[in-house]
């Protein structure tokens, strides 16, 4: 099993999109995959079609009171494809969960209780490096950093790195991460420039697969479908479908050599 978590504390940089389309790519490819909407939001729910009111059991029944996988676990629209759905109680997980103690190896645990049911299991993070965004860097064996090719999203990844040297000294001090750029329009001068920038401050820390601006990708959770569903032939899909490829020789490469 192996654990994404896909977070960056700028807002609007397509976790979730990345989180939904990825998982939908990965699934597709013959694996079995598990999502998790760790963000109240519940925006990752929703792109899969699901009413996230609806919902009997969702994730903050399972951080906060215990409630037991793979019980609270759906199948979605896309074979191979599963949720942890979210809703607007993600609020008082947020307030209550940091007064337990180890609150942080909440999700770990529950997670490792699936007993490899999943190959790999990603983690949608609200845009804030709350209790939820926690939970999932010390239950991930990658952190996965969408961002744009903006002044102000570069400039966010600096924290971002704090954070990484901070769960990897106090927690989790395997986990590896990989940045991913997304919504790149090439004939943009100002984002190919920053592109260039991004590559050489970040080396092999860049994937190679980049997402460009694609409006299907807009249309798709309307629609409640992956974009790999919804336009199966459009560059994001194809593109998704790139990363996925990527990801998983990263994950071979780093679970073979550890660290
Ligand atoms: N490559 C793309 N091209 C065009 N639009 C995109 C692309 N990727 C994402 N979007 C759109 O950008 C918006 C923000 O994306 P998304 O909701 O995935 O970001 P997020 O980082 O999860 O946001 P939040 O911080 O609120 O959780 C959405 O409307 C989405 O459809
Ligand atoms: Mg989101």
């Amino acid at each position: 099993m192996y654990c994404i978590a896909i977070a960056n504390e700028k807002g609007g940089v397509a976790k979730t999109t990345t989180t939904v389309s990825l998982g939908a790519a990965l699934a597709e490819a013959g694996h079995r995959v598990l999502v998790v909407d760790l963000d109240g939001q519940a925006n990752l729910t929703l792109a899969l079609g699901i009413d996230p009111n609806e919902q009997s059991v969702s994730i903050s029944k399972v951080l906060l009171s215990g409630a037991p996988l793979p019980a609270a676990i759906q199948t979605t629209v896309c074979p191979r494809l599963d949720i942890l759905t979210s809703n607007h109680e993600m609020a008082n997980a947020e307030r209550f969960l940091p007064i337990q103690k180890n609150y942080e190896y909440i999700l770990r645990n529950a997670i490792q209780s699936l007993n490899n049911l999943y190959e790999y299991v990603l983690y949608d993070c609200p845009p804030f490096l709350g209790a939820a965004t926690m939970n999932a860097l010390v239950a991930a064996d990658m952190l996965l950093v969408p961002t744009q090719p903006e002044y102000f999203s570069i400039y966010a990844l600096r924290n971002l790195m704090d954070w990484v040297r901070m769960i990897r000294s106090k927690y989790n001090p395997a986990l590896t991460y990989r940045l991913i750029m997304t919504m790149f329009d090439k004939r943009n001068k100002t984002h190919r420039v920053l592109a260039e920038q991004l590559a050489e401050n970040f080396q092999s820390g860049l994937l190679n697969t980049f997402i460009a601006m694609d409006t299907k990708l807009r249309e798709s959770p309307i629609a409640g479908l992956p974009i790999l569903m919804h336009a199966t032939k459009s560059r994001a899909a194809m593109q998704y479908r790139s990363l996925a490829l990527e990801i998983t020789q990263h994950a071979q490469e780093t679970t073979l050599q550890p660290a």
